[in-house]
């Protein structure tokens, strides 16, 4: 049957009585996009509760790299619970959290031994980070950037500054904790002056916020996303990150790289510093690593790992259920799924930036690997979120999942083991969404 296949009204009757009894029980803080209600997923498909088959191009947000229920990942998770369920890592040993610490410290992007903390989230992961950067430092104050997403508990709540309605009410948050510009998209001021805006952005730090805020020497770590995630798939120009680590450098102050949505491969490498050769202090990982279970990784160099003795914990944090689908996640992305994110990656960046000689809304399309969003505006050249949301809706009802992130871009990224015919298909159904919007 040719995917996607939409053969209800959507929602269909089954997911519309879904749809109201969940409204009726689950919390209003959820941000519902569209109506997908889902009853089972194969590789890059999603079937609802009604028999539509949807084409996956969000991944339950960058999380599903391996594709949905990839056998092997399903049978590593049989295998575990067959054995074991749990047992609390923070307390006992058990091997596959053992043999997942070992791999993960081998792949994170720097020489020396590393130590792998595990949580259940990204946002635990964050926290972690936090927690150890201020206690191996004895430094309290943070800096983050505008546009950053590390989570929704309070510290990384502190962190995130993507949406201010992310925020709202919920302070005081942690103190400490100083944003500065992440400007580097197409509207960036010194993007449009300069052609290159990395530079200004790390003087910034240096000549304002040390100058006028804070001094470095009480500055513990920098937390930064590779390439933003939710505030609009953004990709530093090439000099900012190698700036930044040697700014940490010079000040003794850790960087925290945020590999929660790049890591696991979706930039079309293991992890997205190494597009840019950085070797970060703290790294920090979820998502894709265990193709949608539960898990999160906190992986620092040997010489911070300093804290000991119950300093933290979790009591469900490297289940060895998730470890062993991380095992075979990884296994299965060093086997080939990077190479081929790396390979079909810029084959669908090049067919949506083609889109933007016909279509005047698209303002830039940008990304790396299979992490790539497409920016809208309008007839002033002003962000379009509006019309994003439009457009994301006509693709679902076409069936093509996408997501939205930023003020005005839609994200495209689908699992990694996703073909060049279904990149065809995605693009041309989300062209047909653009002009059904318009
Ligand atoms: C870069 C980044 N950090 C942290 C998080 C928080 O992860 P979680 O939702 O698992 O807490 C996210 C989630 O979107 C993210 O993209």
């Amino acid at each position: 049957m040719k995917i996607p296949h939409i053969k209800t009204a959507l929602p269909g009757p089954k997911a519309k009585a879904i749809v109201e009894r969940d409204e009726k029980c689950t919390a209003p803080a959820y941000g519902r996009v569209y109506p997908l209600v889902v009853k089972e997923g194969r590789g890059c498909v999603i079937e609802d509760v009604d028999g539509n088959l949807f084409l996956d191009f969000m991944a339950g947000i960058a999380v599903a790299n391996t594709g949905h229920a990839h056998p092997r990942v399903v049978k590593a998770i049989e295998e575990q619970a067959r054995k074991f369920l749990h047992i609390c890592g923070s307390d006992f040993y058990y091997e596959p959290m053992v043999e997942l610490a070992e791999k993960l410290a081998s792949l994170m992007p720097g020489p020396g031994g590393k130590k792998v903390f595990f949580t259940n989230s990204g946002t635990e992961t964050v926290e972690a980070a936090f927690k150890l950067a201020r206690y191996h430092t004895k430094r309290q104050h943070v800096i983050a950037f505008h546009g950053a997403f590390h989570g929704r508990s309070m510290g990384a709540l502190s962190l995130t500054a993507s949406r201010a309605s992310h925020r709202a009410h919920f302070g005081p948050l942690i103190p400490g904790v100083h944003h500065v510009p992440y400007g580097f998209c197409h509207r960036c001021p010194y993007q449009l002056k300069y052609g290159s805006c990395g530079m200004e952005c790390v003087n910034v730090l240096e000549k304002v916020l040390f100058r006028h805020e804070v001094r470095p020497e009480e500055v513990a770590a920098i937390f930064v996303e590779p390439v933003q995630g939710e505030g609009g798939y953004i990709v530093p120009p090439p000099e900012y990150l190698p700036m930044l680590q040697d700014l940490c450098r010079k000040y003794g102050i850790l960087l925290v790289a945020d590999e929660i949505q790049t890591g696991f491969g979706r930039t079309g490498k293991m992890f997205a510093c190494e597009h840019w050769g950085i070797e970060p202090d703290i790294l920090c990982a979820a998502k894709g690593i265990a193709s949608g279970m539960p898990l999160g990784a906190m992986i620092a160099r040997d010489e911070i790992s300093t804290w000991k003795d119950s300093t933290h914990g979790s009591t469900y944090g490297g289940n060895p259920v998730a470890c062993a689908a991380a095992l075979a996640t990884i296994q299965l992305l060093e086997e080939g799924l990077i190479d081929n994110a790396a390979k079909v990656g810029p084959v669908l960046k090049d067919k949506l930036t083609a889109l933007k000689q016909s279509h005047n809304s698209i303002a830039d399309v940008r990304g790396l690997g299979l992490m790539i969003g497409v920016d809208f505006e309008d007839g002033d050249d002003k962000p379009d979120g509006k019309f994003r949301d439009r457009v994301m809706q006509k693709a679902f009802e076409r069936g093509l999942l996408l997501l939205s992130c930023g003020e005005s871009t839609l994200r495209f990224c689908p699992p990694l083991i996703v073909t060049e015919n279904e990149i065809s298909t995605a693009v041309e159904i989300f062209e047909s969404a653009i002009v059904d919007a318009a």
